[in-house]
């Protein structure tokens, strides 16, 4: 292990949904520690400004168009990282939706489908690409963006909290399974933090303050206080830990 700062020279790391929110920032202080990043996101638009952002701030960024509930867009993305890197040291599975669902019992088969696909489904997928690479590249770090919603069965975000339990039971079983591969997988479990995903939780004042009496550090989090939980873990100072989730929720969960 090397000294005690995180230091991601030579690594490639790939973020999913990195266009925007928290995906963006994780992407932009991985890269702030010298790591070549990889951005995916549906939308060319959103990456084209994600992309704008990085270089405005002198950092360099690959961004393609990827669904990553998709596996067909998927073995397209993790084809070019291997053409253009040969490896991939670090996954961060951050894409997640959908955080306002029905209740379970009156939700529909459509709407069950693109939370598994999009939530779950997408980080079994990218995972079993980076396997591939990372077996080649001689270990890794996978880190799934679970959410204290895997944990506390909230009425209304139901097939969400669904999801993100499946993600954290995925984040422990392949901790086991690739862990002879020199590969940790881990999760952070953030509470609500300020996002155009969590928009309706924080853009109502009333709203948030009644959320806020629910978290004792007194506030939500921004992005930048989820950003050093995932830093630790794409780092050599989290090689001996693996299936963890980091919660990260001021102390909601304690
Ligand atoms: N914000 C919170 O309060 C909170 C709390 C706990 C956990 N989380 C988790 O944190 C993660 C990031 O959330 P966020 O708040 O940053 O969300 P966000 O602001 O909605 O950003 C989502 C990002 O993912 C991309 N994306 C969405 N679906 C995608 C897909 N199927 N394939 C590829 N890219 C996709 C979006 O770009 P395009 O639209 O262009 O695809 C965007 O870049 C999620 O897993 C979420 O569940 C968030």
């Amino acid at each position: 292990m090397g000294g005690r700062n995180i230091d991601l020279s030579g690594k490639i790391a790939l973020v999913t949904g990195g266009s925007r929110g928290l995906g963006k920032a994780i992407a932009l202080a991985m890269a702030e520690k010298n790591a070549n990043v990889i951005i995916c996101g549906r939308k060319q638009e959103n990456l084209n400004k994600a992309q704008d952002e990085f270089k405005k701030q002198g950092l360099d960024v690959m961004a393609e168009v990827a669904h990553a509930g998709k596996s067909d867009q998927l073995t397209a993305l993790f084809k070019s990282i291997d053409e253009r890197f040969g490896k991939l040291d670090i996954l961060v599975n951050n894409v997640g939706t959908n955080v306002l669902t029905p209740l379970v019992a009156e939700a529909d088969e459509g709407l069950w489908d693109k939370l598994m696909e999009t939530n779950l489904k997408s980080a079994f997928l990218a995972s079993s690409q980076a396997y591939r690479l990372m077996k080649k590249a001689g270990g890794g770090k996978i880190i799934n963006i679970s959410s204290i919603a895997a944990r506390k069965a909230s009425r209304g975000m139901g097939v969400y909290c669904i999801a993100k339990a499946g993600l954290e039971m995925l984040t422990r079983v392949l901790a086991i399974e690739l862990a002879s591969d020199h590969i940790n997988v881990n999760a952070v479990a953030p509470g609500v933090v300020r996002t155009q995903f969590s928009q309706p939780f924080w853009s109502d004042e009333n709203l948030l303050k009644e959320l806020t009496k629910s978290i004792p550090m007194g506030r939500i989090a921004e992005t930048g206080d989820v950003v050093g939980a995932v830093l630790f873990l794409a780092s050599d100072l989290s090689d001996f830990i693996t299936g963890e989730i980091i919660t990260v929720d001021g102390g909601s969960m304690a």
